[in-house]
């Protein structure tokens, strides 16, 4: 099972929707829709309507990011994974390097997977290097890093879905090589097995994919799907994705 995952950041309003009928009337008619699945996370403001209108679809709503506290607290602007779940949300991105940046520390971010697990929402955990760090060829010890400190063996793995985004590939049109992110992926998923054991949670990939460059993605078969931030926008861009996936 692959996904492709459409993360819209702060973009869309109700109207929007129609970037999504039009996914959703592809993947309906789509040959291979069996072999993957298509998750959006819209910003917060239009996860409801969303997930209601695509209730019965199979297309899934997720969240980009949830606070880290259960259900209610006196947190200004704060939403909970609780409140996400209520109005239909089935995913919560956690880690995205946008809100690494802001300030999420790995002791939020494991109370953020905790209490997203516990709403029933699947989550998809963002970890990357930035480019110093690549420069410096940390990056191995930055993902181990950012997978331990916060990944734990009582989370349940068939919920949990790894994203690497290397910072400095998001937005930029810049990607890893094949043998590097072969690589990488590689000692992703034997650092997911040391927590895990046995068979390690899915590992997808994000950073400036689009539909020429999936061609080279496509022959990595360690990556489970992809984290399409720009081109998540465009109906057309990611439909594109996943017709030359399958090409
Ligand atoms: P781009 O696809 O725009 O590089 O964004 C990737 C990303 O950050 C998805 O979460």
């Amino acid at each position: 099972m692959k996904y492709f995952i459409g993360n819209w950041k702060m973009f869309g309003v109700p109207k929007s929707i129609n970037i999504l009928n039009k996914i959703n009337s592809f993947y309906s008619k789509d040959k291979n829709r069996k072999k993957y699945g298509v998750i959006i996370t819209p910003p917060y403001t239009l996860i409801e309507s969303y997930a209601k209108f695509f209730k019965n679809k199979k297309i899934y709503i997720g969240s980009q990011n949830c606070y880290q506290k259960d259900q209610f607290s006196s947190n200004t602007a704060a939403i909970s994974p609780y409140m996400i779940s209520k109005v239909g949300a089935k995913y919560t991105l956690v880690g995205h390097s946008d809100n690494r940046d802001e300030g999420d520390t790995n002791e939020m971010l494991k109370n953020k997977v905790q209490f997203a697990l516990k709403n029933n929402l699947k989550v998809v955990f963002c970890i990357g290097e930035n480019k110093k760090e690549k420069k410096n060829k940390k990056t191995f010890s930055v993902l181990r890093n950012q997978i331990l400190k916060v990944l734990e063996k009582k989370f349940n793995k068939n919920k949990i879905i790894v994203a690497y985004e290397p910072i400095w590939s998001i937005g930029t049109g810049k990607i890893p090589t094949r043998v590097e992110l072969e690589k990488t992926t590689t000692f992703i998923k034997k650092v997911l097995r040391s927590i895990f054991k046995k068979k390690s949670p899915a590992v997808l990939y994000g950073g400036s994919v689009d539909g020429k460059n999936i061609e080279m993605f496509k022959k990595i078969k360690e990556i489970d799907g992809f984290l399409i931030g720009g081109a998540s926008k465009s109906s057309k861009k990611f439909i594109d994705i996943i017709k030359n996936y399958y090409r």
